[in-house]
């Protein structure tokens, strides 16, 4: 009788146990995804304590941007928020968001992300393993550098580190510079040690990692946006109880929510955080001077439209 009671206190204990979902990024705390990602931990903690326990690990303490979707198919980490710049592996159609001036403004890009066609590339990547559960803003990327960037001829010759994206690399190649495909937690040194010229980033990014203050010169290009895909494991996803899989995915959208609005709010602060440190100076485009940007990177959509899909380029175009 009494190995018969310890074994039904034994599976109550093991059944009692919380799920724990590991949520992997590689920012900072104090940006739209650090402040995602802990609002998402602060709704579950309320709401689903006993049940469920979320733990965040920032700055790429626990994986980096490269192992981390690996990782998650292994079932070391449950949740992560990448740049859709770094999908590469799961699906081509992803690619879409690194196009050059494709998007006009970021409530294009909202736009876009929840038109039926953008959220029919949620579910892109799930034959591999993964579901996106959410897209996440940060916001428009900006160029920085050495020197001043002010017309394209300015970025020829130069290493600029890129996420792993290769319509990234084709668009600096469009210019004549090197891309450098490099993890997100090298780029603050590479960029102290002169390894690299420059980089491009949202304010956000370039504020919180420091970038500025060893990037003397910052060209307000907007010439491109970095978003999030929030993604999990499809086979975590789909075995947790549905009642739970609900709770969590409410939390998830409301954190979601709360972090795009830090996103836009930040695109603000932060650039003019960056401006009052006068640690660099920024650089302002003329339209006959933005002009030559595009003339120069939009040529890169004609080498990817086949592979994203031309549904998907029209639809974002439309959201102009
Ligand atoms: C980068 O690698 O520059 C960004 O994707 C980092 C991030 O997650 O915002």
């Amino acid at each position: 009788m009494l190995v018969a009671v310890a074994f039904v206190m034994s599976v109550t204990i093991a059944s009692a146990a919380p799920i724990v979902i590991k949520f992997s990024h590689v920012v900072a705390e104090n940006t739209p995804k650090g402040q995602m990602a802990n609002k998402f931990k602060q709704l579950v903690d309320e709401r689903l304590s006993d049940k469920v326990q979320v733990e965040v690990f920032p700055n790429s303490q626990l994986f980096g941007d490269n192992k981390v979707l690996e990782a998650m198919i292994l079932g070391d980490v449950q949740m992560a928020a990448p740049s859709l710049s770094k999908f590469k592996k799961y699906t081509k159609s992803l690619q879409i968001f690194d196009l050059p001036f494709l998007f006009k403004d970021m409530a294009a890009v909202e736009k876009f992300q929840q038109s039926p066609v953008g959220q029919k590339l949620l579910v892109a990547t799930q034959k591999k393993g993964l579901i996106g559960l959410g897209y996440l803003h940060n916001g428009f990327k900006q160029l920085s550098a050495n020197d001043v960037l002010r017309v394209p001829a300015d970025a020829k010759g130069k290493k600029f580190r890129i996420q792993s994206s290769d319509v990234l690399a084709a668009q600096f190649e469009a210019l004549g510079a090197m891309p450098l495909k490099k993890p997100f937690s090298e780029v603050f040194t590479l960029l102290q040690t002169k390894a690299i010229d420059g980089q491009e980033n949202s304010w956000s990014n370039i504020y919180s990692k420091k970038f500025y203050e060893v990037q003397p010169h910052i060209t307000e290009s907007n010439h491109g946006v970095i978003d999030y895909f929030v993604i999990t494991s499809t086979e975590f996803w789909m075995g947790l109880p549905d009642d739970i899989r609900v709770e969590v995915k409410k939390a998830l959208d409301e954190a979601i929510v709360f972090g795009n609005k830090i996103a836009a709010d930040k695109a603000i602060s932060d650039r003019q955080k960056i401006i009052d440190s006068k640690r660099c100076t920024i650089t302002k485009l003329t339209d006959a001077e933005r002009q030559q940007w595009v003339d120069a990177m939009k040529p890169v959509w004609k080498q990817f439209e086949k592979e994203i899909g031309k549904e998907y380029l029209e639809a974002a175009v439309s959201s102009n």
